[in-house]
């Protein structure tokens, strides 16, 4: 059955390796799934995501890094995402317009129903069933990935990544049907197994 699940949340909460996790326990099961990440996800997608994440003594502003993230979306939306859908798929996305709205709505300041219409337009009005929200204090989750090297975003001050945490917990607030919230300071098999409790009940609820 088809069933669209994304990942959110700062850095350093575990997206990545949750989203790859349930992947695989999906293929080990033969459930038809499908992974994909933003930005990028599509050939198009993936130069602009490099420039957005990457991009050095070049300012980008705000409703440009907004409208560059919709246009990665739009093109991921259209060419992999509604097409894996009606092929029957569970596709799960690593961060979605959830990520445009916390990161440029309350990150960046943007106006938040702007963001929301902008994202609608990208998405087509695409929503997932279910957003899970690996939520982790901004330090820890931050101390998790020192060792690499820090794009755009990463270097960002701690006020900024606060600021995308609060706004991940009200947007979940506000659409608690809809997210799944869970302390990512947990460890990753105990995240995993809370996670898939709650995709499996949606799989069999068909
Ligand atoms: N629950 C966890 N406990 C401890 N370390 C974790 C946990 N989840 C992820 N990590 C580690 O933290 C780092 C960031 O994880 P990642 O999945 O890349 O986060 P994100 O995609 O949210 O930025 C990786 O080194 C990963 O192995
Ligand atoms: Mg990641």
């Amino acid at each position: 059955m088809s069933l669209f699940i994304t990942f959110e949340g700062g850095e350093g909460g575990g997206k990545s390796v949750q989203a790859k996790a349930l992947y695989r326990r999906l293929s080990q099961l033969a459930i038809p799934a499908l992974l994909t990440h933003e930005p990028g996800g599509t050939p198009f997608g993936k130069k602009l995501g490099r420039w957005l994440k990457w991009v050095k003594e070049t300012d980008i502003s705000p409703l440009t890094e907004l409208m560059l993230f919709n246009a990665s979306r739009a093109q991921l939306v259209a060419e992999i995402i509604q097409p894996n859908l009606k092929g029957g798929k569970v596709v799960i996305s690593d961060r979605y317009a959830d990520s445009t709205t916390a990161y440029q709505g309350y990150g960046r300041g943007l106006d938040l129903e702007m963001v929301k219409a902008t994202n609608n337009a990208a998405t087509q009005g695409l929503k997932p069933a279910l957003t899970v929200l690996l939520d982790i204090p901004v330090e820890k989750g931050l101390a998790r990935i020192k060792g690499r090297e820090k794009d755009r975003f990463e270097q960002e001050a701690l006020a900024f990544h606060q600021r995308v945490r609060e706004g991940y917990l009200k947007l979940a607030g506000d659409e608690p049907e809809r997210w799944l919230i869970v302390d990512a300071s947990q460890s990753k098999e105990k995240i995993s197994q809370i996670i898939w409790q709650r995709v499996s009940q949606l799989l069999s609820r068909g």
